[in-house]
């Protein structure tokens, strides 16, 4: 594998103080930064986000991102002065549209297809709309105590965006309507036992548990990574006989732009050096 990137620096941001970037041994921990408001996603975050992502993405510093918040929150869900309020009260559609469009934009459109691998370090508060990035991230680890609701229906409207969608990707039709209907609060346990996120661990080891997993991200193979899982998440909305055939285009373009050379590294080291097992772990880019 190639080595992880050895820098320890927080990114020079040229677009605004709502989002905080660090860079760690290849990990780019993007925090969503308005604590005072339990980093609810207000318009200005959302064009930082979308800035953010196309930065990061052509930034060698960054080979796996950890998608977290500022102080005791994820994020409290979209902001209902800014995004809600203040844009009805505007009456201007085309503001409408385009506060809308920068929201899904990052959200969902960018993040569940990047190109690089995503983990949501969920270190406090998630509501309403902060599902919809938790869902698109690849992976999420949570605190046990963090606390999760689809409060939408507390304060008078059904989930928006693709919240509803993200959840029907996610986790089963019971729990999702039970959450949506009462909008009961639950905590990391709940949302690890019904498969929202990967797993719950104590606040202590939530940042360890999360940097290890996307330290390992972070070390795989750039070119295959992406195949891997862009591959997945497309072919679930395809028909298996498509599927197979964009599965297979997959594993042949990485294999043409694999400059590692992965596959054959694998091969070798397995069938000719022995000298590793593909089942127990990767192989060596030495
Ligand atoms: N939109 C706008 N502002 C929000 C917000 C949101 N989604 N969530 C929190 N805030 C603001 C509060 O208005 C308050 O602002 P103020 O200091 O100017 O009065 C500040 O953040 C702190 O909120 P507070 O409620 O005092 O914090 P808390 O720690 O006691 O409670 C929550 C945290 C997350 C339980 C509570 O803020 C809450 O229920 N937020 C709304 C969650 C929600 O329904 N989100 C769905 C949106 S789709």
């Amino acid at each position: 594998m190639a080595a992880p990137i050895s820098t320890r620096e927080t990114a020079e941001v040229p677009w605004g103080n709502t989002v905080l970037v660090e860079f760690d041994e290849g990990i780019a921990w993007v925090t969503l930064n308005r604590p005072d408001k339990r980093n609810a996603m207000n318009p200005t975050l959302n064009d930082e986000m979308v800035a953010t992502l196309d930065a990061l993405e052509a930034d060698p510093r960054c080979r796996a991102l950890v998608l977290t918040g500022a102080g005791d929150a994820f994020s409290a869900g979209m902001d209902l002065k800014e995004y809600f309020r203040e844009v009805d009260e505007s009456g201007d559609p085309a503001l409408q549209s385009r506060v809308r469009r920068a929201s899904a934009e990052w959200q969902w459109k960018r993040l569940a297809n990047w190109s690089k691998p995503t983990v949501a370090m969920v270190n406090g508060w998630c509501f309403g709309g902060a599902f919809t990035p938790l869902v698109a991230c690849d992976l999420a680890i949570s605190d046990e105590a963090a606390q999760y609701g689809l409060s939408e229906i507390n304060w008078g409207i059904p989930p928006g965006g693709v919240v509803s969608r993200a959840l029907a990707a996610t986790v089963s039709q019971r729990d999702a309507l039970y959450f949506i209907m009462t909008g009961e609060p639950f905590d990391g346990r709940r949302a690890a036992e019904m498969r929202l996120v990967n797993e719950a661990v104590p606040a202590e080891r939530l940042r360890e548990r999360t940097r290890e997993l996307a330290l390992k991200l972070a070390s795989m193979n750039p070119v295959v990574m992406r195949a891997a899982k862009v591959g997945y998440k497309l072919a679930q909305e395809m028909p298996w006989e498509q599927a197979e055939d964009y599965l297979y285009a997959k594993l042949e373009q990485s294999q043409f732009l694999d400059a590692e050379r992965g596959r054959q590294k694998g091969m070798t080291q397995f069938l000719d050096d022995k000298t590793y097992r593909p089942g127990l772990s990767a192989y060596s880019d030495e």
